[in-house]
C-alpha cells in the first residue's frame, strides 16, 4: 500500500486559501500520474481570519496539529492588518515549531525573462529573531523601540543549514551584515558563522554588508551562491532574489528544523487579488515539492518541479504576473496534465 502523509494545512489569509487548494490538488494528482504518495490533509486557521473568528491569530490547536503531522504547508498570513499587540502569528509558528531557518530558493526559469542575467541562489534566513523578535515599546509619546535580538545559539544553526546546502550546491556562502552599525549584534552573528565556517574548509566563506550585497546581486546575480542573513536583511533579500528570478509568483520556500519542517510561498497574502482566482499558484506548488523533497519523495518531487517547468516552457497557462491572462485553476490543470505527460 503507498504511504499516506498527514499534511496540516494553515490556509491563512488573502490568496492563502486559493493556492494552499492548487498544491493540494497538485498533490493529489501524484499518486495516479507518477505513482506518489497519498495525501490526508486537515485543515487549521491561523492569521487575520482565524484573529477576527476566534481571537486568536495562533490557535493552540492549530500548533498542536501541526507538530502531529508529518509536514506544514502554509498559505499567506495577513500579519500588516493584525491589530498592535497581538503577537505575530508567523514568527510565533517558526519560533513554536523549533526552525531557525527559512530556506530560499531563486533560479532562472525557461520561458521567464530574468531582469539581469542568470541567477541560482539560496537565501538562508534566520526566522526567529533580529528586529522581528517581537520585542517592541512605546518609549514616550513621539518614539517607539524594536529589540534587535541576536543569539549565537538561533545563528549557529541557520549557518549550519547555510553551510550544509552549499556543500550541496556550487560552494559558497556570503554572510551578510551591517556590522558597522550593528556593532553588538552582527558581531555575533559574525563570530557564530565564522566558527561554523571553520568545520566546512571545502566551502568558499564571503562577508557581505547589506547594501553592498543587494546592490551586488542586482548587478551581478551570477555571483552569488549560498546567502546566510539575519531575520530582516534575508526578508529582503530574499524578496530581490525572487524579484531576479522572474518575481515572488514562483518563489517557494521551506523551514526545516531538527523536529518540525513546514513550507510555505515567499508571498504574502495580496488583498488586493484576494478572492478573484488568479493569483500564480506556482510559488506554492513549489513550496509543494520542497516538502515532497523534505519527506524524502524525491521522485515526486522532481515531477512536481518538472511539471512546472514544462509549463512555464510551453508559454502558457500562465498567470497575470507573469504576462498572462489565465486564473489560478487554469495553471493547476496544466501542471496537472504535464505530471502525466513526461517529458
Ligand atoms: C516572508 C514574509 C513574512 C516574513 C511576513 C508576512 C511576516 O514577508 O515570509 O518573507 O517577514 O517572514
Ligand atoms: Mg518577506
Amino acid at each position: 500500500m503507498a504511504t499516506t502523509y498527514s499534511i496540516c494545512v494553515i490556509p491563512g489569509d488573502g490568496i492563502g486559501p486559493e493556492v494552499t487548494g492548487c498544491a493540494q490538488r497538485v498533490l493529489d494528482a501524484l499518486q495516479d500520474s507518477v505513482g506518489g504518495p497519498a495525501f490526508a490533509f486537515e485543515q487549521h486557521p491561523a492569521g487575520l481570519t482565524a484573529y477576527n473568528d476566534i481571537g486568536q491569530a495562533l490557535p493552540a490547536a492549530t500548533l498542536d496539529a501541526a507538530k502531529s503531522a508529518d509536514a506544514v504547508l502554509v498559505g499567506a498570513m495577513d500579519v500588516a492588518a493584525l491589530p498592535p499587540g497581538v503577537p505575530e502569528p508567523l514568527t510565533g509558528l517558526r519560533t513554536q515549531l523549533e526552525v531557525h531557518a527559512s530556506v530560499r530558493p531563486s533560479r532562472t526559469m525557461p520561458g521567464v525573462p530574468a531582469p539581469s542575467g542568470d541567477i541560482d541562489t539560496l537565501v538562508v534566513r534566520e526566522v526567529t529573531e533580529g528586529v522581528y523578535s517581537g520585542i517592541e515599546y512605546q518609549a514616550g509619546p513621539d518614539a517607539a523601540c524594536a529589540v534587535r535580538l541576536v543569539t549565537r545559539q538561533a545563528s549557529t544553526r541557520t549557518a549550519r543549514i547555510a553551510f550544509q546546502h552549499a556543500i550541496e550546491r556550487r560552494g559558497k556562502v556570503t554572510a551578510v551584515h551591517k556590522v558597522g552599525a550593528l556593532k553588538l549584534t552582527d558581531s555575533l552573528f559574525l563570530e557564530a558563522v565564522e566558527h561554523v565556517a571553520r568545520g566546512f574548509p571545502q566551502v568558499e566563506y564571503e562577508t557581505r554588508n547589506v547594501d553592498a550585497c543587494a546592490l551586488e546581486m542586482i548587478r551581478a546575480p551570477e555571483d552569488f551562491d549560498v546567502i546566510l542573513a539575519t531575520n530582516t536583511f534575508g526578508d529582503i533579500l530574499s524578496d530581490v532574489a525572487a524579484g531576479l528570478a522572474g518575481g515572488l509568483g514562483l518563489a517557494a520556500s521551506g523551514c526545516v528544523g531538527e523536529r518540525w519542517a513546514y513550507f510555505e510561498p515567499v508571498h504574502g497574502s495580496a488583498p488586493d487579488i484576494a478572492g478573484k482566482g488568479i493569483a500564480n499558484p506556482m510559488a506554492t506548488v513549489l513550496s509543494a515539492a520542497m516538502m515532497l523533497r523534505h519527506l524524502g519523495e524525491r521522485a515526486s518531487a522532481d515531477a512536481v518541479e518538472a511539471a512546472v517547468t514544462a509549463v512555464l516552457v510551453a508559454g502558457s497557462p500562465r498567470t497575470g504576473d507573469l504576462g498572462g491572462s489565465a486564473d489560478s485553476q487554469e495553471v493547476t490543470d496544466a501542471i496537472i496534465q504535464a505530471l502525466s505527460t513526461p517529458v
